[in-house]
């Protein structure tokens, strides 16, 4: 078959995919608007779930979408996008830094929008340079201009309006610690030697800082007197919090917490426990072990005497400092759960980590793991795979996966996995993959259980 042939092939199976999901979308949108009270969206408030079938169509729309892009657009073009990327989240982190969400919340209609000359009187950046990131940013669906040096909100920065933790979330990446980690990421992969190195001491994290330490050295030990180290030491929780905010909804709406009982759930590396912050109000009879470094341990002691009062004086929540490369000292769980944490380690790291869990569980213990899967390009017994024409891994659609693994190499030498990845490293520790629950969101949940 010639490529003209297959190319066409391709664009019709997309159109009809395209026509097909669309439908569904609709049909969900119009079932919202009549039957708000009962629609499934509305059994988890403000999560912005969607029901299992509109995920789907969504991720089937977004891949389909990415991929007729790449047969039709000039590739030079496409090329040129990739590179100066970068220039799109320094724009987004400006303004999101400035308040512009907070700002354009404010409009008393999102026709009228806000002028750039208030934008500019309230946020202190020149006007004429403000715009030029604006209408960038509205090129990119960020804000909109609804008329001539007027913006307002979309459905994309209003998720940041007055929301410190989503803001602390999308500007962490953005942070010079992790940023300059990124930009030495290309010459350490071409330095002969460190390219092969598989320590988290020896990663373009280093390079770009001039140290021997970890960026969690950094934050727990790092000098405050440095603006930098200040910045993710402060930014660094709350992020945590926003990633959950993210993921959190489809990681409890997706896995049968409420099967578990009086369970003891013990968050490994949990940060302040927002995970189990949500899983707390929403199942009163779980109990909770949050273990961290001492940074984040004190912190979650107010966030926890707010956010659940009474949970920590009646024993339901304990807070420990606990550093995971020593023995468990919660033994026979039900659940040790880990949160963004493999993902942050190298393989041999992950397997310490693992096996010190190993030694704790009981025979009904297991370990969920929740971080981003990486979907392999022609897909895996554990995951379901795309329609065609589509790659099996749902090409363009969960991209940012890829982007995020990217981050965890330059900063960690860590890694998103593979769930053949995953399966290796649990073997090594002794364990066996159960299951991956495949969640609504980002992040899914793999279950490891003793092999
Ligand atoms: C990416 S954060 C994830 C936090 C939390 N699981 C969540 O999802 O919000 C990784 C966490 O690992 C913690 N951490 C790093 N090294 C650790 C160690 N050796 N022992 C215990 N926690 C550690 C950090 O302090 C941080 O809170």
């Amino acid at each position: 078959m010639s490529s003209a042939t297959t190319r066409v092939q391709t664009l019709r199976g997309l159109i009809q995919l395209l026509v097909n999901t669309s439908e569904l979308v609709i049909k969900e949108w119009e079932t919202e608007e009549q039957q708000p009270a009962t629609h499934e969206s509305q059994v988890i408030p403000a999560s912005g779930l969607p029901p299992h079938e509109l995920f789907e169509a969504q991720r089937v729309i977004r891949a389909a979408c990415g991929m007729w892009m790449d047969l039709v657009e000039d590739p030079r073009i496409r090329l040129l996008e990739i590179s100066l990327s970068y220039a799109f989240s320094q724009a987004l982190d400006t303004t999101v830094r400035a308040g512009v969400p907070d700002i354009l919340a404010e409009a008393e209609s999102p026709s009228d929008g806000i002028s750039a000359a208030e934008l500019c009187r309230r946020t202190g950046i020149d006007e004429h340079k403000l715009v030029r990131l604006m209408r960038m940013l509205c090129n990119g669906g960020i804000y909109n201009e609804v008329k001539p040096l007027q913006f307002s909100n979309t459905r994309v920065s209003r998720v940041l309006a007055d929301n410190a933790a989503a803001k602390a979330c999308s500007s962490v990446y953005s942070t010079k610690l992790i940023v300059e980690a990124v930009e030495h990421l290309p010459a350490t992969l071409l330095d002969p030697e460190m390219t092969y190195s598989t320590s988290p001491k020896e990663t373009a994290f280093q390079k770009a800082h001039k140290t021997t330490g970890t960026l969690w050295d950094y934050i727990e030990k790092g000098d405050t007197s440095d603006p930098a180290v200040l910045e993710v030491r402060e930014m660094f929780p709350l992020a945590m919090v926003g990633e959950g905010q993210m993921c959190s909804p489809s990681l409890i709406a997706d896995f049968p917490w409420g099967d578990l009982g009086e369970a003891t759930v013990v968050d490994v590396g949990g940060g302040v426990g927002s995970m189990c912050l949500e899983l707390a109000k929403m199942f009163p009879r779980l109990r909770f072990v949050v273990e961290d470094l001492p940074v984040s341990i004190e912190k979650a002691k107010s966030i926890w005497n707010t956010e659940v009062p009474g949970a920590i004086e009646a024993g339901r929540t304990q807070l420990i400092t606990h550093d995971f490369f020593h023995e468990q000292p919660v033994k026979n769980a039900a659940v040790y759960f880990l949160r963004y944490i493999l993902h942050d380690w190298p393989d041999d790291a992950c397997v310490l980590i693992l096996s010190e869990l190993r030694e704790a569980m009981g025979s009904d213990s297991r370990i969920l793991v929740a971080d981003m899967i990486i979907h392999p390009p022609l897909g895996s017994r554990h995951l379901k795979s795309a329609p065609a024409p589509l790659p099996a891994n749902y090409g363009r659609a969960d991209a940012f996966k890829s982007m995020h693994d990217m981050v965890m190499l330059s900063v960690f030498n860590g890694s998103e996995r593979t769930p053949g990845q995953l399966g290796v490293i649990a073997e090594r520790a002794g364990l066996t993959i159960e299951k991956i629950w495949e969640c609504r969101g980002p992040v899914s949940i793999t279950e490891l259980r003793l092999l």
